[in-house]
């Protein structure tokens, strides 16, 4: 049997909703755009929503948005998506990292060490919808008069104490990546509260325009395609359907597997899942056994940030290197049959009873 690690979903409706845009020849920036934002931003109960080409571009739109000037530094987590440290570099500021804790999000307690006069702001991730804990983000942005700026593109979905993630930063942004929870195929947003920064963030999308051919600000193209649109507001239309049935498929998951450890979760909250990942010594073992057995598994990370060669540095991230060295993500999608999630079981048990 062939399980591939992720398969967008994608419905006939969602093909209906694009082919309706290719007739209506209104293809960039138009109503189905607008139609996205506002069904997202009305799902996050967050009140300005910005949809761009792609969860890199909501990074760079929502640190934009902030001023940042060279030298300042923001605080991210030592094992995440590089485009989180390169959103800050692109800026000319400096990612600083910090290790993860058991839940593999930053560690709210060495964060305070890692503050200096230059931190502008702390920018965390929910590590494949698995929550942060941002009762201790949020204090510690208060107490240090920084900005909290969530790169929510892994925590479509997830809640912390009720309140939907991607929503708890002065500016958050997500990513519909064809790999997403819903998909746009490419495509990010970028969500605030704040009118002022909504407004800055729909100029830096569109060149940094506020009038035609007048730029105050630095932009660039990261519009949304109204096809792209479409297919992400059709998806929206199941989106409570998808995410009920991804925490299903990891409940079933953990019901069944055995002798494996998992990221620990916080109280109140709820978990996405768009990763399930697993932690476990014998990983490679263990991966090389899951695809001679025609079972796709992703590893996130294979190196904490400051072990790529452009963020280089000598620090051990302990956390973050251990993890990297043990965690393993295995298939989790919508139309992940019941006998794909056996066979999967399966071959782990047969493996973890041998070790
Ligand atoms: C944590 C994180 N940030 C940013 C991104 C970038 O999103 P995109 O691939 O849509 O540019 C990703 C993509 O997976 C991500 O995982």
């Amino acid at each position: 049997m062939q399980v591939p690690w992720v398969i967008p979903d994608y419905q006939q409706q969602d093909i209906k909703a694009i082919k309706k845009v290719l007739q209506t020849k209104w293809y960039t920036m138009g109503p189905e755009v607008k139609k996205l934002e506002d069904k997202v931003s009305s799902y996050l109960h967050i009140k300005y929503a910005v949809a761009v080409n792609n969860g890199s571009s909501a990074l760079d739109v929502a640190i934009k948005c902030l001023n940042f000037q060279k030298s300042d530094e923001v605080i991210i987590p030592a094992l995440t998506y590089i485009a989180t440290a390169n959103a800050v570099t692109n800026n000319q500021g400096t990612p600083v990292f910090v290790d993860i804790d058991d839940t593999l999000n930053i560690d709210p307690t060495l964060i305070e060490e890692n503050i200096t006069e230059k931190t502008k702001a702390i920018m965390n991730i929910d590590f494949g919808g698995n929550v942060c804990d941002y009762s201790s983000l949020l204090h510690l942005c208060k107490k240090y008069n920084l900005h909290l700026l969530v790169d929510g593109a892994q925590s479509f979905g997830s809640q912390y104490k009720k309140k939907m993630c991607c929503t708890h930063g002065l500016i958050n942004t997500t990513s519909f990546h064809a790999a997403k929870i819903i998909t746009t195929i490419e495509g990010g947003m970028v969500f605030t509260a704040h009118k002022e920064l909504f407004h800055k963030a729909q100029m830096i999308r569109n060149q940094g325009q506020s009038k035609r051919y007048i730029h105050p600000f630095f932009g660039n193209n990261y519009r949304m395609t109204d096809i792209n649109a479409a297919m992400g507001r059709s998806q929206m239309d199941r989106v409570n359907d998808i995410i009920h049935h991804r925490m299903e498929l990891a409940r079933y998951y953990k019901d069944h597997l055995k002798n494996v450890t998992y990221p620990e979760e916080h109280a109140s909250t709820k978990n996405s899942h768009l990763f399930f990942s697993i932690l476990i010594d014998k990983r490679e073992k263990l991966r090389k056994h899951l695809s001679k057995n025609g079972i796709e598994t992703r590893i996130h990370y294979p190196y904490p940030i400051n072990k790529q060669p452009i963020y280089y540095t000598s620090t051990i991230y302990p956390k973050a290197t251990e993890v990297s060295q043990r965690i393993l993500s295995i298939p989790i999608y919508h139309s992940l049959t019941q006998n794909a999630q056996d066979y999967v079981i399966k071959k782990i048990n047969t493996f973890t009873k041998g070790i």
